[in-house]
């Protein structure tokens, strides 16, 4: 049995939990949007055609920023579209998804619902097909009070109050040939650093993303991020980061080590952004907007969801609309094991995406809404992870992988609540052949007690939720610990997820 050993101490800490560290993402993709978070006429639908029973759920989510409208599909977008009456609204042709876009949803529609959610907005920009000029003129519509036409205009369309969005994308995926008008690091760079400098000429207090890779297999990896950040290091404030992992050619030992990936390659972007910033010679630190984060079983949708044909458009196809299992949920577990770690530098982070497509909440039309596997650790998460990250002391049994090597069997991350006192605790097991057991110092947590524990296991790691069954996997209680004076002893059965509550 694999055995790993913990000291966690409230007084050594990463740092403070920021918590857009739990943000989520709405794209104009597939059914996100339509028939997601909007389906006006659904039984559950409020006055503005938003779903209810989708917004309690992503309340329960605890979801804390959602960035919108993409991905992709904001680089062929006009924000102009998406206001004023909506029968005058033009229908346009997303080339991202191969798509209709009726733009019934725009940024009016969007601020109301992320108002009902709970949720701050963060507003990505088209750099790909458009520039400085429109996103200047978004920012001015949506920040702006009044006294300008496009303010104005905004308050026409409404809105008689601004918006106030504070977080802003410069763009989406630059660095991929499949973004339209995808560019060199040099050229980006230039066009985010002009566009970041009148953005914060026309309100200081925005605080700006500029694009780094879209994963760290990119060729340009490493490159991309150094020229970028030399040309906007004073302009912006993050750099992305976007990360999507799948099980592969049936390697489930690598799969489940996705969050060692995760940890080089934030590793890595915070170096780079260090190294540019030392040769800048400035104390100005850069810190990273992990904006795009999931399993996602690109692969399998490549081959399925093959939308063409010059007359072929669908409006909110059912296109990436993976199934989550077990392993999946532990995967995604272990991905926000590795943000929370990283906690000092990653400051915002958004699980892509929150409704249908790659997502934790599912829908279908004029019928119900479900969790999938993967919004139980996240949920969880969310609502344990306050205050602090903890440096622990992990000392791990490890394992080989194809994919990473070397590889600790079981992971973990804390965090510490100076608020409440409480200290949470979140562990997975990457042994699916077996339990695995964890032995946790608490000298520095005299008399503390294990207020509740969960646990994500099933003896059938393939299982589900689907609409036929929406329930068949659950948050399990995980009972299998003993606390004796200072030592904690954790069984994890074999491919878990857990989290524990100190009180
Ligand atoms: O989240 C799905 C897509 O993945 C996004 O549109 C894009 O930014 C990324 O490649």
């Amino acid at each position: 049995m694999a055995s790993a050993r913990i000291v966690i101490d409230p007084a050594f800490q990463v740092g403070s939990i920021d918590r857009r560290l739990f943000g989520s993402f709405v794209e104009h993709l597939g059914r996100c949007v339509y028939d997601g978070i909007y389906e006006p006429g659904h039984p559950a639908a409020d006055a503005d055609g938003f779903r209810t029973d989708v917004l309690e759920l992503v309340r329960e989510l605890g979801v804390s920023t959602v960035r919108y409208p993409g991905g992709n599909f904001v680089s062929g977008y006009r924000w102009e579209d998406g206001i004023g009456p909506r029968d005058q609204r033009p229908t346009r042709l997303d080339l991202a998804w191969h798509s209709t876009e009726t733009n019934e949803v725009g940024v009016h529609e969007f601020m109301t619902w992320a108002r009902a959610a709970g949720v701050e907005p963060m507003m990505a920009i088209n750099l790909g097909t458009r520039g400085v000029l429109e996103a200047i003129d978004l920012l001015e519509y949506a920040n702006v009070p009044s006294g300008s036409t496009l303010a104005d205009q905004r308050i026409a369309n409404g809105a008689a109050d601004p918006f106030t969005i504070t977080m802003w994308c410069l763009g989406n995926e630059m660095d991929g040939p499949w973004q339209l008008g995808h560019r060199s690091a040099e050229d980006y760079g230039k066009i985010a650093s002009q566009t970041a400098k009148g953005m914060r000429q026309l309100d200081p207090s925005v605080e700006l993303v500029a694009c780094g890779s879209s994963n760290r297999r990119m060729p340009t990896f490493g490159s991309w991020e150094h020229t970028v950040l030399q040309h906007t290091y004073h302009d912006v404030d993050f750099i992305s980061c976007h990360a999507y992992y799948e099980e592969k050619d049936g390697d489930l030992d690598s799969f489940l080590a996705s969050g060692v990936d995760m940890d080089r390659f934030i590793d890595s972007v915070v170096a780079t952004a260090d190294a540019v910033g030392a040769g800048l010679k400035t104390d100005k630190k850069i810190n990273i907007s992990f904006d795009e984060w999931n399993v996602w079983y690109n692969v399998r949708d490549k081959e399925k969801n093959t939308i063409r044909g010059l007359d072929n458009w669908p409006k909110a196809p059912r296109i990436l609309e993976d199934v989550y299992s077990v392993t999946d949920a532990v995967v995604v577990g272990n991905l926000l094991i590795s943000l929370l770690r990283h906690a000092d530098r990653v400051r915002a982070a958004s699980l892509a995406q929150l409704v249908n497509v790659i997502a934790p909440i599912m829908t279908e039309p004029g019928g119900p809404a479900w969790r999938q596997t993967t919004f139980y650790p996240f949920a969880e998460t969310a609502r344990r992870a306050v205050g602090s990250a903890l440096r622990l002391t992990l000392d791990s049994d490890t394992h080989q992988t194809a994919a990473y090597g070397e590889v600790a069997t079981i992971d973990a991350a804390g965090s510490h609540d100076p608020e409440t006192g409480n200290t949470s605790l979140f562990l997975i097991n990457r042994d699916h052949g077996g339990p695995s057991t964890v032995e946790v110092d608490l000298t520095a947590l005299p008399g503390a007690a294990v207020q509740d524990a969960v646990l994500i296991a099933d003896d059938d790691r393939h299982a589900a939720n689907t609409l036929d069954r929406q329930d068949r996997v659950t948050l399990g209680q995980l009972t299998s610990y003993t606390l004796d004076g200072h030592r904690l002893t954790v069984e994890l059965p074999p491919l878990s997820w857990a989290a524990l509550t100190l009180a």
